[in-house]
């Protein structure tokens, strides 16, 4: 187990499509193991593979109201509504920006023991993950969905300014 160093933003592993993965042997455990201590570390809600430079569709999510699940193979199977959220990305550190996602969200995937699992989210922190990490493995950013770079707003260390804190954007 340990910590990655994530890519950032203008690495091509974050453009690509992932593979998906056929078998889960040990090298898909360890890879799990070593997204969660890296999304702990960073500190995040989420985080997919490519963004420790691993090509494949393995995604890990961590909530306070849904705790820890890694998929591997996920996709989205239903998703309906729409809603304006503050997002953010550990491969696009120092932004946040408004975009829109779904209200409710089902994903299909295989947990870590290859069982089939279906997960519904609605209206929660864990709707925008599933559909932010699952973009992350198609090779999109939340970037993608601005119209410019000037819908970019910096955040800013925690100081008491009256300014967006990094701890109240969901990092993703
Ligand atoms: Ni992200």
């Amino acid at each position: 187990m340990g910590i990655v160093p994530i890519r950032i933003a203008g690495d091509p592993v974050l453009r690509e499509k992932a593979k998906r993965v056929r078998k889960i042997d040990a090298s898909i455990q360890r890879l799990i193991d070593d997204m969660i201590d890296t999304m702990r570390a960073a500190p995040g809600v989420g985080l997919a593979a490519p963004q420790i430079g691993v090509s494949l569709r393995v995604v890990v999510i961590e909530t306070p109201d849904d705790g820890l699940i890694p998929l591997i193979n996920p996709e989205v199977v239903k998703h309906s509504g729409e809603r304006r959220l503050v997002e953010g990305c550990l491969s696009v550190p120092g932004y946040q920006a408004e975009i829109n996602r779904s209200r409710q969200v089902t994903v299909k995937a295989l947990d870590r023991e290859g069982k089939e699992v279906r997960i519904k989210a609605v209206d929660s922190l864990l709707a925008q993950a599933l559909e932010h990490e699952i973009d992350h493995i198609n090779g999109i950013l939340y970037i993608d969905y601005l119209e410019s770079a000037d819908e970019l707003i910096p955040v800013r260390p925690s100081i008491d300014d009256g300014a967006p804190s990094e701890a109240e954007v969901s990092l993703v």
